[in-house]
């Protein structure tokens, strides 16, 4: 095509490129950002080893030794850019309200002018310039297998060939998403730089970053816009910007176009298939960093022979009503960007073994024969290893120093096709029939290892008071308790009193209409005993507790109703393989009525914060449990 639109920064765009309004956007950013060239992403093998070799002559990744990991590459990040920076991320919109209290905000006029177009007082705004002397990478993406009804378009411009490399194996990306795109299609600009412009001759480091920091969100016009950060959630922009601060905002407003809208979840989905090889699949969401990937991989435990667990998704779920008033769901993403430290042939065997290749590792420990080892890898430490930041590490130098060989939130990035328990249906454009949601928060006490909710209602009330303690994935203290309602709290693009209320619509729609809703259960893996240790094994014994869920979908597993709602007695589990005494089990699922009046009084505390718009039915429900507790 001969057309002014392919000239100056332009002119390497690919002939099968037809979009017009792209080709026009990303002229725009690139004379903005003053990119020194411009390389759109096609997504091919010979363009993902291209960029391999790139960042490995630029020092960001270290080829690890092929006979032990194939194909398989170490990044080490900038020792401040090692997470989620949740106090630098900003949701946009035009109200204050419509973003709400637990987000921070600016006016979009106000945030474009720090960042695109300048202020008054003439300060020059942080994008102008900021890709000097780099590449502008244009990255075009699928959320979700590619023409999904339930999936979306993104196109991300970045000068991060990490990033782009990243995204490759995170998201559907390169041609066949430009395909779907078409002409005139719909897609979610996001523009990525990591503020780090190069002046001519400059020498560039391995990670460049810049400690300014802004991750931003117009909702409105859902634009994404992330500024000094080339890590994770920061930085591949399809991820939490788009897949949930974007996407939950789409899916409420979608209600106006069809009367249900749909949801975008910080949750995992998991198929569950008997010895009879009946198929159930669960959704479950759990803060980051509290084993949503390893419930996704799960191994059955001895005793259940027969049973199979495969993973659909391991951190995001996009689920809609399909035309029988059943919720679908697809995972949006293609590949896991996992936390390392305690991973291992205990705790997930089948991510090991998906991490055998053909993997990006970022921030762990490199050991002397060049492959990479994290805390919890294996009971004993290596003699002797390279640590996250290339310093010697030694376990006596940890004795001394506490130093850590991984990086606490060091992560994999590896393709969902190398996940041995691969669903069948992972690609499945329609999705798979959710059957049972899971909300579970990171809790020492109080909160028992499984309840079944009574209703749709109750179970709203029990994701939207969750509380977990925190991790490294974010940023900031660690081990405090926080309200994480839904596991959502720093990934709602809105108003979280009206999250609340769009999933209680939903319910009531779905309801009113005669579909069989989800099944929703609250889970602890995390109670501890007084010797400070986990009372529940965890890991491949969540398998218990999910076959009486299953059982309970399905009619036929039976429990006691306490006042939460219905939860196993010892006898309703199987305990095949675990020696489990019912005192142990009696610690992990007792109500502790004092520790309760307790709790309710943070969830008056997180009532009052996120009061505008509270659906009255939260109060409501609180007060039903406050009577039954006092009785
Ligand atoms: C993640 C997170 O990276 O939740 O998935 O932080
Ligand atoms: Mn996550």
């Amino acid at each position: 095509m001969n057309s002014p639109l392919r000239e100056g920064p332009l002119k390497s765009v690919p002939a099968y490129v037809r979009h017009a309004r792209l080709i026009a956007w990303v002229g725009e950013i690139a004379a903005l950002t003053e990119a020194a060239d411009v390389v759109w992403c096609d997504g091919t093998q010979a363009e993902y080893e291209r960029l391999c070799a790139l960042l490995v002559s630029q020092g960001t990744l270290m080829k690890l030794n092929p006979e032990l990991r194939p194909n398989s590459y170490l990044a080490r990040s900038a020792p401040s850019d090692v997470a989620r920076v949740e106090d630098r991320t900003f949701i946009c919109s035009q109200r204050k309200e419509d973003a709400g209290p637990t987000n921070h905000w600016m006016t979009p006029a106000e945030m474009r002018a720090l960042l695109q177009t300048g202020k008054a007082d003439g300060t020059p705004p942080l994008f102008r310039g900021a890709m000097k002397g780099r590449t502008m990478y244009v990255v075009p993406f699928s959320m979700g297998p590619l023409g999904s009804p339930i999936a979306h378009i993104g196109v991300e411009l970045t000068d991060s060939p990490y990033v782009a490399l990243s995204m490759r194996t995170m998201t559907r990306m390169g041609r066949g998403a430009l395909d779907v795109l078409g002409a005139d299609g719909d897609f979610v600009p996001c523009v990525h730089t990591v503020g780090a412009p190069l002046q001519p001759g400059q020498k560039d480091v391995s990670w460049p970053c810049n400690d300014t920091k802004y991750i931003v969100h117009y909702p409105e016009t859902r634009e994404i816009w992330s500024y000094g950060s080339g890590y994770g959630g920061n930085a591949l922009l399809g991820k939490k910007c788009f897949a949930l601060r974007i996407a939950s905002t789409m899916g409420r407003h979608a209600v106006a176009q069809d009367g249900r809208g749909w949801l975008a979840e910080h949750m995992l989905i998991l198929g569950v298939t008997s010895p009879e090889g009946k198929k159930s699949h669960i959704a479950a969401a759990f803060p980051s960093a509290c084993g949503k990937t390893n419930f996704s991989m799960l191994v059955p435990p001895a005793g259940f022979n027969g049973w199979k667990v495969t993973t659909i998704g391991d951190d995001i779920a996009w689920i809609k009503p399909g035309a029988d008033g059943r919720l679908y769901a697809i995972n949006p993403e293609a590949g896991y960007f996992g936390v390392a430290p305690g991973t291992n042939d205990h705790t997930n065997p089948n991510c090991m073994a998906s991490l055998k290749r053909d993997v990006v590792f970022t921030n762990v420990a490199l050991t002397d024969d060049g492959d990479v080892w994290w805390e919890g890898m294996t009971d004993a430490p290596p003699a002797h290893l390279i640590d996250w930041q290339g310093r010697d590490w030694t376990p006596a130098i940890a004795q001394l120093t506490g130093a850590k060989a991984a990086h606490p939130n060091s992560r994999v990035t590896v393709a969902a096709t190398n996940n041995p328990v691969l669903d069948p249906e992972w690609d499945n454009p329609a999705g798979v029939a959710i059957d049972a949601f899971i909300f579970g928060g990171r809790r020492s006490t109080t909160v028992p290892l499984v309840t079944e909710a009574r209703t749709w209602a109750e179970g709203v009330y029990m994701a939207a008071t969750m509380g977990s303690e925190t991790t490294a994935a974010a940023a900031g203290q660690q081990g405090v308790v926080r309200r994480d309602p839904f596991a959502m709290l720093p990934f709602t693009g809105y108003n979280m009193a009206d999250y609340f209320q769009h999933w209680l619509n939903l319910g009531d729609k779905l309801a009113a209409e005669g579909a069989k809703l989800p099944r929703i259960y609250c889970v602890n893996w995390f109670r501890k005993g007084a010797d400070g240790k986990f009372v529940w094994p965890g890991y491949g014994e969540n398998m218990r507790v999910l076959e009486w869920m299953v059982g309970r979908v399905e009619g036929r597993a039976s429990g006691a109703e306490n006042v939460f709602g219905t939860s196993p007695r010892y006898e309703d589990l199987r305990w095949d393989g675990l020696a489990f005494t019912p005192e142990q089990y009696a610690s992990v699922i007792g109500i502790d009525r004092a520790a309760w009046q307790q709790e309710l009084v943070l969830h008056t505390e997180l009532f009052k914060t996120l009061e505008y718009h509270l659906p009255a039915e939260l109060p409501a429900t609180k007060a039903r449990i406050e009577a039954l507790l006092a009785g």
